[in-house]
């Protein structure tokens, strides 16, 4: 298992960019079962978890798939009909977003055979909202051996409203509504931009949705959609993670491709502790101050304070002046890196769903182990301001939604390398 060797070396300075999103990769990449022919996409990040949305589409019948050089971050996928409808639990347990295959499955095939995702580090993380939703539609649901086997003629339009609101059971309830008869409507839906990504893309492939980005989707029902070419919209999580390399630094760095509006609420709270912002250029300047002011964070849904950033800003915490209060409203064990903070000198509690960050003035360098993705870049970056020098060990889990950040970091002058393990 590799492992990242960070020594704190002052300001960050310079240009740097944010690659395709994740979380609007994977549920494209599973659309495509939707439509015969051959889709392309377009700066889709060269990730861990998109090798494994591709693997599991070619174990399904995916005839053709074929990335044209990791500069271009192209890929192309063409489905000739034949599709074995199984997500197999060897993968699913691997990356919970499988699930995202379900929907696209009973949608064009009528039916599908779907492991039901193990517990996470972060969370219990259950689908059955993903399952109340797809019975709503007509579906078929039984959960034999660990596995949800479901099926469908063809689905019918019908209300889902959500008990939750679910990022992914928003998507999976989109792309089975698609090819259903009549509408759909969706409530309480989750109005993330990758949402609205997906939404943007099933468009393109004929389908005709509208509302996606607000709580209420509605979806009309087609009888085929066609294969798409399209460019993945960037990462703004990974580029908030790489505003917050500049500000823990003291830094001046340009994050090109960030999109301002989809990361306000995290723009914001920068400000708040003390942190210059400007939008130029094509993306987002930040320059960090000697030492950023404490402040309180209460994570929410879409567009409030994404959970995806809590560990990120929770490292630049650790060492403001003075006492934050961090609160986790999404996930019930998002704390994981807190023990590793600790190790680094942070002084911080936890109660529950919130963690006391009381500010410390220096962090120190120390051997930590990453628990979760986000959780591996928060260690990253508490790293970059340490003195002395941060071990952190299973750096898999970065590798699973952040590509080569240790090379972007470097470039930026961070003293920053990877040992292979
Ligand atoms: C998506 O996960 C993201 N992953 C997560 O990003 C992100 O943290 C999360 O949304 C919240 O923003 C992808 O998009 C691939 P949820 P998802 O369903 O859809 C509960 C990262 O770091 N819930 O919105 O799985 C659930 O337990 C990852 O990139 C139910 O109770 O999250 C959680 O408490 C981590 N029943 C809350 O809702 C359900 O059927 C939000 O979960 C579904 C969810």
């Amino acid at each position: 298992m590799d492992a990242i060797v960070v020594k704190g070396n002052g300001p960050l300075k310079g240009e740097t960019h944010a690659s395709g999103a994740k979380n609007a990769a994977l549920p494209i990449l599973a659309a495509s079962i939707l439509a015969e022919g051959q889709h392309t996409f377009r700066n889709v990040p060269d990730l861990a978890d998109v090798a494994t949305m591709l693997k599991l589409l070619r174990t399904m019948g995916l005839e053709a798939e074929r990335r044209t050089g990791k500069r271009s971050h192209e890929c192309t996928l063409e489905w000739k009909g034949v599709v074995h409808p199984e997500a197999p639990y060897d993968l699913v347990k691997t990356m919970r977003a499988s699930v995202l295959v379900l929907g696209p499955l009973l949608a064009r095939h009528g039916r599908a055979r779907v492991s039901m995702p193990g517990g996470c580090a972060i969370g219990a993380r259950p689908i059955d909202q993903h399952l109340k939703g797809l019975k709503a539609l007509g579906a078929d649901i039984e959960l034999t051996e660990g596995y949800v086997e479901a099926r469908a003629k063809r689905l019918k339009g019908g209300t889902v409203s959500f008990d939750v609101i679910t990022v992914t059971g928003t998507e999976n309830i989109m792309m089975a509504a698609v090819l259903a008869k009549g509408r759909t409507l969706i409530e309480n839906a989750a109005r993330e931009p990758e949402v609205e990504e997906l939404a943007r893309v099933l468009n393109k492939m004929g389908a005709r949705i509208s509302g996606a980005g607000s709580d209420v989707i509605t979806i009309d029902g087609v009888d085929t959609l066609k294969p798409v070419d399209h460019a993945i919209i960037a990462d703004r999580i990974e580029a908030g993670t790489l505003l917050v390399a500049s500000a823990i630094t003291a830094g001046d760095v340009l994050v090109k491709n960030a999109v301002p509006e989809h990361l306000e609420p995290v723009l914001q709270k920068l400000r708040e502790v003390g942190c210059q912002i400007a939008v130029e250029a094509g993306g987002i300047r930040l320059k960090g101050p000697e030492r950023v002011l404490a402040a309180d964070i209460k994570t929410k849904e879409h567009p409030g304070f994404p959970t995806d950033m809590q560990a990120q800003l929770m490292a630049l915490l650790s060492s403001a002046k003075g006492t934050s209060v961090i609160t986790e409203n999404i996930f019930e064990n998002r704390f994981m890196h807190v023990a590793e903070l600790r190790r680094m000198g942070a002084d911080i509690s936890v109660e529950g769903p919130t963690a006391v960050v009381r500010g410390v003035s220096k962090l120190s360098g120390a051997q930590v182990m990453a628990t979760d993705l986000r959780a591996s870049a928060s260690l990253v970056l508490a790293g970059l301001h340490a003195e002395g020098k941060t071990t952190i060990a299973r750096v898999y889990h970065l590798d699973r939604g952040y590509e080569r950040l240790e090379r972007k970091l470097s470039a930026l002058g961070a003293n920053i390398r990877r040992i292979k393990g």
